[in-house]
């Protein structure tokens, strides 16, 4: 028998993951407004944006304006793929950093331009420096379940390069979904192992809603002990280099079925909602979250 945490902390990827596959430019102060939003309904973990190449992800050209701009309120978290990217960031102010790699070989070098390997050598020490200046460090694990190119992963391979993290500094793990593929059993057995082998970190479960599975792969996770779930308000998102990936689990329907469940999460539907339609004109997708059609049709 399990038993479900009494809190659960959402991590809003929502200005980064959400927007960074979208193909018009979104204006700095609409992404800004869009934060803001976010905080005002609870968030108080937030990806805001990427120090990524303009030439690869152009949609983040403007990260170091966010950051500075963006109101500090809870953990801020920037993304950084390299040595480059963290620098840039901790010019613009982070202080907190994520940095990123594929379990897949292939689908790291589509993402970055390395092999896993590659990236984890070049990694190491740009987290051991960003450690020695007290800079939080989570590490986004991609392809934890499946990859566009080579199928299903190992899970021991994904243990193995999150205690590589682990090893090199990282506070926080957050294991990826990355094209939505996972079933519910996957999600058990892999964060079930994770727990075990790494029951000092911050362990997180990201998953994409391709195929819808994602709320029921969050309820898997919850069972197997994971009480930290990234999700995007209004389902927006999905990598760039991930063919066929939709967008990240919505905000607003995981609080819900978190609300339903009596977890507490700090973060209110209806605002999330408030802070989706704000973005929603300047975003190319239709959002089509459960609760965003409620709260469009008045009966939320
Ligand atoms: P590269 O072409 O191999 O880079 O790309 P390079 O090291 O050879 O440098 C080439 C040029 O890029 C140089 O400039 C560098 O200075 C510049 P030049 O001399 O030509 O003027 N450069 C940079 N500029 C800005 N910021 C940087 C940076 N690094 C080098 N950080 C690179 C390698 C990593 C840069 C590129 O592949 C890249 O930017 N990839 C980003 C891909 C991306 O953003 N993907 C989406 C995020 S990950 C994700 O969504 C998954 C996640 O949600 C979890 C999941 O769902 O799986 C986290
Ligand atoms: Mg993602």
């Amino acid at each position: 028998m399990f038993i479900l945490p009494k809190k659960v902390t959402i991590i809003e990827v929502g200005p980064r993951d959400g927007l960074q596959n979208e193909q018009n430019y979104v204006a700095e102060d609409d992404k800004l407004a869009f934060i803001q939003a976010l905080q005002q309904a609870g968030v108080q973990e937030m990806e805001l944006t990427s120090f990524v190449s303009p030439k690869w992800v152009p949609q983040m050209q403007d990260a170091a304006s966010i950051v500075q701009k963006a109101e500090r309120k809870g953990r801020q978290i920037v993304l950084a793929p390299n040595a480059k990217g963290a620098e840039l960031a901790l010019a613009a102010g982070a202080s907190s950093i994520a940095v990123f790699v594929g379990v897949s070989n292939t689908f790291n070098k589509k993402n970055i331009n390395r092999t896993t390997e590659e990236s984890m050598d070049a990694l190491a020490p740009v987290l051991a420096q960003l450690k020695s200046q007290g800079i939080f460090i989570r590490a986004c694990i991609s392809t934890a379940f499946y990859c566009p190119y080579e199928g299903k992963i190992d899970p021991q391979a994904v243990v193995a390069l999150c205690q590589q993290f682990v090893a090199m500094g990282a506070a926080e793990l957050s294991v990826a979904d990355t094209i939505g593929m996972a079933n519910p059993q996957e999600s058990y057995t892999l964060f079930t192992m994770l727990k075990e082998k790494l029951p000092e970190t911050l362990l997180t479960a990201h998953f994409h809603d391709t195929r819808k599975m994602a709320l029921a792969n969050i309820y898997a996770a919850l069972q197997a002990g994971v009480d930290r779930f990234d999700s995007s308000a209004g389902g927006l998102g999905g990598c760039p280099f991930a063919p066929g990936a939709t967008g990240n689990v919505a905000t607003e329907d995981v609080v819900h079925m978190l609300d339903t469940l009596h977890i507490e999460t700090g973060i209110d539907v209806l605002q999330v909602c408030q802070a989706i339609s704000r973005i929603a004109p300047h975003v190319s997708r239709p959002i089509d979250s459960g609760m965003y059609r409620l709260f469009s049709n008045g009966q939320l």
